[in-house]
């Protein structure tokens, strides 16, 4: 690292104290954030610690809905992130609105949302799922009810083949995870024999590629596997900026991206600099209505029991919210 970067580091880890505030980073997250962070994780991780946290100011090292999410959970806290730009293709893909319609068409349905949404989806949602707890969320629903999957298509596949379960799918897709594709998976099992296959639901290729993988994880999911698992090379099919935690974790093994193109530009937009500047300014700020922020509150909180083994369910209302 170079002086100056050191410097910026330095000067983060300082103002961090001063502001009391935490680092939540995403595991897509540039490499030298992802050193700076008091927490790295996934969308599920990260909903949990801003949940909890004590700290008086959130920086969100993350893409736009994250941090929205962790506005949400905390009305009280200023929750600021680096680079306000930093979006999600598939976020972007479903709209309040046309989700407002789908229900209309499907009365009686319950709306099973990915967290990769805005606030106002959220809040038009009966669900929210993350790609670490979708199964658990999808089966605590009666099987009675029909089901509505917003907005990624192949993690809504992926959930239909696991529990045999045939839901609505929006048919949303991650522009990153489109890039990977089944050619080069198999081009890389072939020249790398003894390496597990590992990847994400939101894989395009989802489809043609899970009966190729050894484990379908969200990306908290694939560093824990590769962690305990023995073997000592890995290809990895999901956003190849995971590759710094999972060397970093894993000095010892090897891995090769599934695609080397696969990695989100929104991720990459939050730079040190800018998290440098987000906390001098503490801004730019996160902001939920909370008509909004009420609503979408009560569909992660939904999410948030049925993942706790501890915690106490709350029961599916009768008719789907308003
Ligand atoms: P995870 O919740 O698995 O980290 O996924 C978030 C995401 O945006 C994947 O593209
Ligand atoms: Fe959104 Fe895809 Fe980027 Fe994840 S990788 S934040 S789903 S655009």
């Amino acid at each position: 690292m170079t002086d100056e970067k050191q410097e910026i580091v330095a000067d983060i880890l300082r103002l961090k104290k001063e502001r009391n505030a935490v680092i939540l980073a995403h595991n897509y997250q540039r490499g030298e954030i992802q050193d700076v962070a008091d927490f790295l994780g996934d969308s599920l991780g990260l909903t949990q610690q801003a949940a909890r946290t004590k700290a008086e100011v959130i920086v969100f090292c993350g893409v736009h809905f994250m941090a929205e999410t962790a506005a949400i959970m905390n009305p009280d806290k200023r929750v600021i992130i680096p680079d306000k730009e930093a979006g999600c293709s598939l976020a972007s893909m479903i709209s309040a609105e046309s989700l407002r319609r789908w229900k209309e068409e499907h009365p009686g349905a319950v709306a099973v949302t990915y967290i990769n949404c805005t606030a106002e989806v959220k809040a038009e949602s009966d669900y929210i799922c993350t790609s670490t707890n979708a199964l658990k969320v999808v089966e605590a629903i009666p099987p009675d009810r029909e089901i509505l999957f917003a907005p990624d298509q192949f993690l809504g596949t992926y959930l239909q083949e696991k529990t045999g379960r045939k839901m609505h799918l929006w048919p949303g897709y991650c522009h990153v995870h489109n890039r990977i594709k089944t050619d080069e998976i198999v081009r890389l099992k072939a020249e790398h024999p003894r390496a597990e296959f590992v990847m994400h639901p939101e894989c395009g290729c989802l489809t043609s590629c899970m009966p190729l993988a050894d484990k379908v994880a969200s990306t908290e999911g694939i560093v824990k596997h590769v962690g305990r698992s023995p073997r000592e090379e890995f290809i990895i099919g999901t956003d190849a900026g995971i590759l710094h935690r999972l060397r970093k974790e894993n000095p010892r093994k090897t891995f090769f991206p599934a695609a080397e193109e696969a990695t989100c530009e929104f991720m990459r937009l939050n730079t040190l600099e800018k998290l440098l500047w987000s906390l001098e300014d503490l801004e730019v700020k996160v902001v939920v209505p909370e008509e909004i922020a009420r609503k979408a509150r009560r569909a992660i909180q939904r999410m948030l029991e049925v993942g706790d083994p501890g915690g106490s369910v709350q029961p599916l209302p009768e008719h789907p919210l308003d």
